[in-house]
């Protein structure tokens, strides 16, 4: 067997990602609070309670963040707390935000900041959020505020993640908290009011801090005909992958809305991204005329949950097809549930080597942010899937570092995937990786 280490560019940012909801703990007015103590909830007796204990605490996991050899990590805000009452800013929770990021700092971890990480302020839902035209002024002005607080601290920002995702787990499939109105009507308002909130903070962000990239957070996957060589099957994966992986981009690249939302233009929102954000899970197979189904080939291996087939090679197809845009790439999110952490070393070793691929085609990924590190709540699903490279059991706030975990950390610390660690955590994908 072939021995060889694989090298990043020394530059290249080995991060993290967590969102506000899923760990912080106790925030009290967002939609999702009530939606999940509500009777009949679908999470039964589980809540996020405090979570990950980071509003109390976040300065412990960035230790661990930090001991993995970590150089960055992304988070985000959660607008209920800052703006808790409409005009209403809460100082002390910007402060406590301030301090986390300065935290980061010290550790030499570099903060990647989301505006909207799908929830809500509970007075906004009231008004209507995103399919009321409402909202466009009160995003731009929780952007202002926020960026005009914590500019300073803050070289990368996200808008909204995974925009596509959002409109369709809360307006179309009703797993996500209920807006005011849901079903297509609504979800195509409120696709183009996320543009212009999206555009609106762009330009909020850049006022204030000129220098700092701002982007979004875009979920993109790999659509295949579910029957190979049929022809309506392979049209149809084609339509659902430009409709979920380009619509959004194409929009923030001309300003341009397209069919089947509406036709139209959105003023100031042409060219508002300065890097493209990657999240990557899976990919799906797409039978004419029918929606999402998780339903896997025979053969696929499946993370728990069912949550989705792991397919590497789409990393690096999804890395391909966004070069178009011609913006630096940062894989903002990729990994899987597993509790077992079963396959989670493979997972890193196979994924991260299509991004190295990638780099080595001189293509400008800039960095990967592993979806996360610590087990979190993870939304309507709450603690019964596991993505964390450490392990979480939420009534002890106890952590332990999974074995995958102390992989990922001789990637960061070394900069590097070599057949060792493949030898010594995934044998299984040793001559996948390492072929000779
Ligand atoms: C979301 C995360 C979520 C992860 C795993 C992403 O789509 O941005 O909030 O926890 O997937 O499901």
């Amino acid at each position: 067997m072939a021995h060889a280490t694989m090298n990043f560019p020394s530059d290249f940012l080995w991060g993290t990602a967590t969102s506000a909801y899923q760990v912080e703990g106790n925030n009290t007015n967002s939609d999702w609070w009530p939606w999940e103590a509500a009777e009949g909830s679908i999470l039964e007796d589980q809540r996020s309670g405090r979570a990950c204990d980071w509003w109390e605490n976040a300065e412990a996991d960035l230790d661990l963040a930090a001991g993995l050899g970590t150089n960055a990590h992304r988070l985000s805000l959660e607008w209920s707390r800052i703006e808790p009452e409409p005009s209403v800013f809460n100082e002390a929770a910007l402060d406590r935000y301030r301090q986390i990021l300065q935290a980061m700092h010290d550790r030499g971890i570099e903060p990647m900041v989301t505006l909207h990480h799908f929830s809500n302020p509970l007075w906004l839902v009231e008004k209507g959020d995103f399919s009321s035209d409402v909202v466009v002024d009160y995003f731009k002005r929780y952007a202002s505020r926020v960026a005009t607080a914590l500019g300073d601290l803050v070289p990368k920002w996200i808008t909204i993640n995974e925009p596509m995702v959002y409109i369709f787990l809360r307006y179309l499939s009703a797993d996500f908290p209920p807006p005011q109105r849901r079903g297509t009507s609504a979800a195509r308002q409120a696709l183009p009011n996320l543009l212009r909130c999206h555009a609106a903070a762009y330009h909020a962000i850049k006022e204030v801090s000129p220098a700092a990239m701002v982007g979004v957070a875009k979920n993109m996957a790999v659509f295949e005909p579910r029957r190979e060589g049929h022809l309506l099957d392979r049209w149809w994966s084609t339509e659902v992958s430009w409709a979920f992986n380009d619509w959004w981009m194409l929009a923030m690249q001309d300003g341009r809305l397209r069919w089947p939302i509406r036709r139209g233009r959105i003023k100031h929102l042409a060219n508002t991204f300065d890097f493209v954000g990657i999240n990557y899970y899976t990919r799906y197979y797409m039978r004419f005329l029918h929606g999402l189904e998780r339903e896997w080939p025979a053969g696929a291996v499946i993370s728990d949950g069912d949550y989705g087939e792991l397919y590497p090679a789409g990393l690096f197809r999804v890395i391909k097809h966004v070069m178009r845009y011609q913006k630096p790439i940062l894989i903002t999110e990729n990994g899987l549930p597993d509790k077992a952490d079963k396959l989670r070393s493979a997972f890193l070793l196979t994924h991260l080597r299509e991004v190295w691929r990638a780099v080595n085609f001189n293509w400008p990924v800039m960095g990967y942010y592993h979806w996360t590190l610590t087990d979190n709540f993870e939304w309507d699903r709450g603690w019964t899937q596991r993505f964390g490279l450490y392990s979480l059991d939420p009534e002890t706030q106890e952590r332990r570092l999974r074995r995958s975990g102390q992989l990922y950390q001789e990637i960061c610390q070394t900069g590097s995937l070599s057949s060792t660690m493949a030898e010594q955590f995934a044998p299984s994908v040793m001559r996948q990786l390492f072929p000779g």
